[in-house]
């Protein structure tokens, strides 16, 4: 569980965009190879065709009426308990907000390789456009992504989001107030559900660190060789994702296998992170999931994180923990969960395991 090393790259910081390698060999019809999964013997088998269940629904609408909320509010439990991840309907965000959103991403993507290249990952840093290549074997996903921290606004680098496009940027600002506001509502429910006191959940999540990741997939002319970004599950407390031009490719991992996610074109994704997997003493599941991208369809996400504030410290609430309870998971400061978590590679739930307590009879972390 050490950190990804392999054969280090000379001190040079190389940061790869996609768009870049594929301009190299426009019509070349093999993946370059750093982009070339190593076969998995133990990746389990994906379902096909109209083997897979449908992913359940939660609706934003039911959970605040009196009349319905205790109901959805109870789905909301045993699908978090279950699944660890649901579609959002009735979420209240406009769709004029959303197309315009839509728009501004897709013109983003649109700019020239060298204006995108402006907000490339700097040395030592995790934010930014692009892959930083860490090592000369290492195997990269399928996809260019831009990574930013979006709150606590002083933690905003200056070079990244205040230096977007101006529409875009109002555009963001405007997306990520609401959908903060969506996230505390489902974070409250959340609690609530366990009997997590409403206090310790405000506490830790009231003006919390939020993240964004927007990540274009190309289209790719070996999909079955690649990933679009490596199975992993979140370090957040909920991650809300919107599919940007409807073209899907997320999948889920449960009950051993890989479930593809299909949702209602107007509905978010929501997934519990691991956070809230610790949070709540393992009764959440911070589900693991990926992307498969395919030979003719360009696919673009929006990934938004919310997680408790810099100054929380993050462990099973104290609610939920008796002598019968004891906690699975070690407390720390949210900063050095942060930290410490980038520090690693990207990894299944290697991360969460790695906060797991271990006790005779489970040293698997
Ligand atoms: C992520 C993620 C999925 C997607 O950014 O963490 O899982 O559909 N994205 O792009
Ligand atoms: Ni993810």
């Amino acid at each position: 569980m050490a950190v990804y090393v392999g054969k280090a790259m000379a001190s040079s910081h190389l940061v790869l965009s996609i768009e870049e390698e594929l301009a190299k060999n426009p019509h070349s019809k093999v993946v370059p190879e750093r982009f070339v999964r190593p076969v998995d013997h133990q990746d389990p088998p994906a379902l096909l065709g109209a083997l897979f269940p449908a992913i359940p629904t939660v609706d934003m609408k039911k959970l605040v009426s009196v009349e319905t909320k205790d109901s959805e509010t109870d789905k909301l439990k045993t699908t978090c308990m279950e699944w660890g991840l649901f579609q959002l309907v009735n979420h209240g965000v406009s769709s004029s907000l959303l197309e315009k959103l839509n728009q501004e991403i897709e013109e983003f993507f649109k700019l020239p390789l060298e204006e995108k290249m402006k907000f490339k990952v700097r040395p030592g840093d995790v934010e930014g456009y692009g892959t930083v290549v860490r090592s000369a074997d290492q195997r990269l996903d399928w996809g260019d992504r831009v990574y930013m921290i979006t709150n606590p606004i002083h933690r905003r680098k200056p070079y990244l989001f205040p230096q977007l496009p101006s529409s875009f940027r109002e555009t963001m600002e405007a997306y990520l107030k609401e959908l903060q506001k969506l996230a505390m509502t489902l974070l409250e429910h959340l609690g609530k559900a366990l009997m997590i006191e409403m206090r310790e959940m405000k506490e830790m999540f009231d003006d919390g660190m939020q993240s964004v990741r927007i990540t274009y997939y190309p289209p790719c002319p070996q999909p079955e060789q690649v990933m679009g970004i490596t199975p992993h599950s979140d370090a957040t407390g909920i991650t809300i994702l919107h599919q940007v031009n409807g073209v899907e490719g997320l999948q889920l991992k449960k009950d051993g296998v890989w479930i593809p996610v299909n949702f209602h074109p107007d509905a978010f994704v929501v997934n519990v992170g691991d956070v809230l997997e610790i949070l709540s003493n393992g009764l959440y599941n911070s589900v693991e999931h990926r992307v498969n991208v395919n030979t003719t369809k360009e696919r673009i996400s929006i990934a938004l994180f919310f997680n408790p504030k810099f100054e929380a410290e993050i462990g099973p609430a104290t609610t939920l923990l008796n002598p019968n309870k004891p906690p699975l998971f070690r407390r720390v400061g949210m900063e050095k969960y942060v930290k410490d978590f980038f520090s690693r590679r990207l990894n299944g739930k290697t991360y969460l395991e790695h906060m797991r307590i271990k006790t005779e009879g489970n040293s698997s972390a």
